[in-house]
């Protein structure tokens, strides 16, 4: 049974423990996004993000040992269904290169996702004194766009050749 949320520290809490959800949760998807990618260049992109995303779920746990609690214990919903989204378009790609634009196009809805809710972590943890989590969350938040950029660049590339 979901606890209620009372003070900034509670949601501060609540949205590490979602995002470390969401982390795992991409752990076990993204061996799958990798295999079923058509172009090396994005297999590539999908496997160095598995590795990433392992130090980051492991940068959350780290956060942890030094507040109150365990990261474990809440489902993040909102991956979950930007992983089924992911899920529906390898079901459904017919052609090789559609296949490779719907999953650049889920997997840049998922890096979003992660910024918008590390750029919140971040600065709730300023806000609340938490220097060394700002700092974590901080290392994370520039990966994740980082990953977010290389995937808009494989995706240009793409179409570039597609386009000569
Ligand atoms: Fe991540």
């Amino acid at each position: 049974m979901a606890s209620k949320v009372r003070t900034l520290e509670d949601l501060f809490i609540d949205l590490l423990k979602d995002l470390y959800s969401a982390e795992n949760q991409l752990v076990k998807a993204l061996p799958k996004m990798a295999k079923n990618a058509q172009a090396s260049d994005l297999q590539k992109a999908f496997q160095d993000h598995l590795k990433q995303t392992e130090k980051q779920a492991a940068r959350i746990e780290r956060i942890f040992s030094d507040l109150e609690g365990s990261p474990r214990g809440k489902k993040c919903v909102g991956m979950e269904g930007l992983v089924e989204e992911g899920n529906e378009i390898i079901k459904e790609a017919a052609d090789p290169d559609a296949l490779d634009a719907g999953l650049i196009a889920a997997a840049q809805k998922v890096e979003h996702y992660e910024i918008a809710s590390y750029g919140t972590a971040r600065a709730w943890a300023q806000h609340l004194g938490y220097q060394e989590a700002a700092r974590l969350l901080q290392e994370t938040l520039e990966e994740e766009s980082l990953a977010n950029e290389l995937l808009t660049r494989i995706a240009e590339s793409h179409v570039n050749m597609e386009a000569r």
